[in-house]
């Protein structure tokens, strides 16, 4: 525990918290990890199964791409699943899903297991094999798990594109991974309406040449495009006596690609983030065995989407790491009313429910009596992710919801980081709005413009300084993007793109980005993304996008737009440019204001200045604008 009095609105964990805590002095483990820093992860990778051990644990010979447990040979499905069938885990709940229309399902360990290794085989038999890319497109359903892990378990490389993603944006990645198989669901129920993911496909492979298979799994039941030769239908592969039980799992390099997520960057393209079966596995495992603070008997609830790292990190592999019950919920969280994840929380007996702010934002407005009407005494803790979450949010949260009895975990983190980065424990005193301090041993630090350290209070930018066994390996396709985008800035330091400051007791406050993401509803948007789509429109000659501050969603976009000779406009024009991002990028990238203009502000070398706009829509002196051409 950290001691000694605290500036500002703090939240003392309770003696029961902290007796009941797997870590009860964050002080002591900090310091072990600080003073050891190399045998504390390695502590913590001797939990898991390795056919061979490490040589080393932190090779730094080639950074910053830097590797981590060198040497040693692993899986890390053969540890979500192949580890724990031999023990009293057999039998465990590993998954308990619940559709938005109701349906209901379990899956004990055992049977993911099994249902994983006929997947893997039907895969094999497609020869799909080690170090192949396979997309995967599909809603919160249980057949994304069997379907990542089924790609883990034989070496395959995973890319998962959310389903919330529209054509272009499901070509594009298709495209830069190269996948020859495709795994998709026929569509995803949201709000009552079904995503018809197999026709977002089927344009998406028109403009993709590569795919030679495409598995389709039942959902949603409606009819769907199946063409001959291509598509096969999951039930069907799964029926086939080729899809039996045995699978030899492969034998895994530490260092060897498990994943590959796309997620927006800087500039131009979404960049695929490569992460690997090794030092993931060991990072994930411990941050939501400290953080989560889990125990046998949880039923934990990680209410993000698979198609994003939150769910890779913390509904697929950390919980079935930590030999968790884990529950997922297909739909959206009003639906059919506000009190949907209530009820979902009393019905199955919640113990820990991490979810994003915007979420908590969204079901606030409804106010506490939809959730007073339930039993939500199951709750022990409950974490945040995604953004910063406003301090009226978090006491709402912390009072409604947990009934002052449930530590909020704010988890930092990113998809490079692979894992919780700044993030308090159960026993560590809580400022509503605070991610408290690194984890420990990981040395974090703020920076001016000279890349000097900035006072206590003042703001700059967000830096990682030790390397952490989670970390992003490469950019697939373009390493050296990794070295230009986090390295170089401030040389020999992980560059996050965030702003923070810190406080007099060393806790960090996350401010927002400094670069072109834009973190709509926690969603990881690009402004590049939603400009080459505007452009994609016959009438758009030039476009620039940028986050506005909004209530719900935390950022909303706002986009200028230069038209075509030829072109007038009109609202209906603006009606079809909203219809135009939300078809090739999806629904989240959809503009909440497009406005016409007949320039840009531009930077003599033609670069559109971004932060110009944004002080003119809020209002706000726009600074320096020396640079601005006219
Ligand atoms: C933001 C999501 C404040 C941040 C796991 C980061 C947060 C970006 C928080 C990464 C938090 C994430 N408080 N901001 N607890 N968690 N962010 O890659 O701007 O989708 O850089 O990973 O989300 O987004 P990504």
């Amino acid at each position: 525990m950290i001691d000694g009095k605290l500036s500002g609105e703090v939240y003392y964990p309770s003696e029961e918290v902290i007796s009941n805590a797997n870590i009860k002095d964050w002080d002591a483990l900090n310091k072990a990890a600080t003073d050891d820093y190399e045998g504390f992860w390695s502590n913590e990778a001797d939990n898991l199964h390795w056919f061979l051990k490490w040589d080393k644990v932190l090779d730094d010979s080639e950074k910053p791409f830097y590797k981590w447990f060198t040497g040693g040979k692993t899986n890390i499905a053969h540890n979500c699943l192949d580890v724990h069938i031999n023990t009293h885990r057999k039998n465990k709940l590993a998954l308990i899903w619940e559709g938005e229309n109701g349906d209901h399902s379990t899956m004990s360990y055992f049977r993911l297991y099994k249902e994983t290794c006929k997947f893997a085989n039907i895969l094999r038999s497609l020869g799909v094999t080690k170090g192949d890319r396979v997309t995967i497109y599909m809603g919160r359903i249980p057949e994304i798990v069997i379907a990542m892990l089924a790609c883990a378990r034989i070496g395959a490389i995973h890319s998962v594109v959310y389903g919330g993603f529209s054509v272009e944006s499901l070509h594009e990645r298709i495209e830069d991974s190269q996948s020859k198989v495709l795994i998709v669901s026929d569509g995803a129920y949201q709000r009552g309406k079904i995503i018809p993911l197999k026709n977002i496909a089927d344009e998406a492979l028109q403009r993709a040449g590569i795919v030679e298979h495409v598995l389709v799994v039942k959902r949603t039941g409606q009819e769907v495009y199946m063409e001959s030769g291509r598509d096969m239908w999951y039930h069907e592969l799964m029926n086939l006596p080729i899809a039996n039980y045995n699978n030899k799992c492969e034998v895994m390099d530490s260092e060897d690609p498990l994943f590959i997520l796309y997620t927006s960057g800087t500039t131009g393209k979404p960049k695929a983030i490569l992460h690997t079966h090794g030092g993931y596995m060991v990072g994930t495992y411990t941050t939501m065995k400290y953080v989560f603070d889990i125990k046998d008997s949880d039923r934990y609830w990680c209410a993000a989407d698979p198609g994003w790292i939150t769910g890779h990190s913390y509904i697929v592999y950390a919980p079935l790491l930590n030999g968790a019950t884990s529950f997922m919920y297909e739909g959206a969280h009003t639906y059919p009313y506000p009190n949907r994840w209530w009820q979902i929380v009393e019905k199955y007996g919640i113990n820990i429910l991490y979810m994003a702010p915007t979420a908590i934002r969204g079901l606030m407005r409804f106010g506490d009596a939809w959730a007073n009407r339930h039993d939500l005494s199951s709750l022990r803790l409950l974490g945040s992710v995604g953004e910063p979450i406003n301090p009226e949010a978090w006491r709402w949260l912390y009072k409604v919801i947990g009934r002052e009895k449930c530590p909020i975990m704010d988890t930092w983190w990113q998809t490079e980081t692979g894992m919780f980065i700044i993030t308090p424990m159960p026993c560590v005193p809580l400022k509503p709005g605070s991610g408290t301090k690194p984890f420990p041993g990981i040395e974090a630090d703020i920076l001016d413009e000279e890349g000097k350290p900035v006072k206590t209070g003042e703001e700059g930018y967000l830096v990682l300084k030790t390397p952490w066994p989670a970390m992003v390996r490469t950019i697939y396709n373009d390493p050296q993007r990794l070295v230009e985008q986090y390295w170089s800035r401030f040389p020999g330091v992980y560059m996050t793109g965030d702003s923070a400051r810190r406080d007099e007791d060393g806790y960090y406050w996350i401010i927002g980005r400094v670069d072109d993401v834009i973190k709509v509803s926690g969603y990881r948007l690009g402004t590049a993304e939603i400009e080459s789509a505007l452009v994609s429109h016959p009438a758009v000659a030039e476009a620039a996008a940028i986050g506005i501050p909004h209530e719900l969603k935390g950022n909303a976009i706002h986009a200028f737009v230069i038209l075509r000779q030829g072109f007038a406009r009109s609202e209906k024009l603006i009606e079809e440019l909203k219809l135009h991002i939300g078809h090739e990028v999806g629904p989240i990238a959809k503009p909440e204001k497009i406005e016409f203009m007949d320039t840009l502000p531009k930077t003599r070398s033609g670069k559109i200045m971004r932060r110009v706009l944004k002080a003119k829509e809020l209002g706000l002196d726009p600074g320096n604008i020396s640079t601005l051409e006219e």
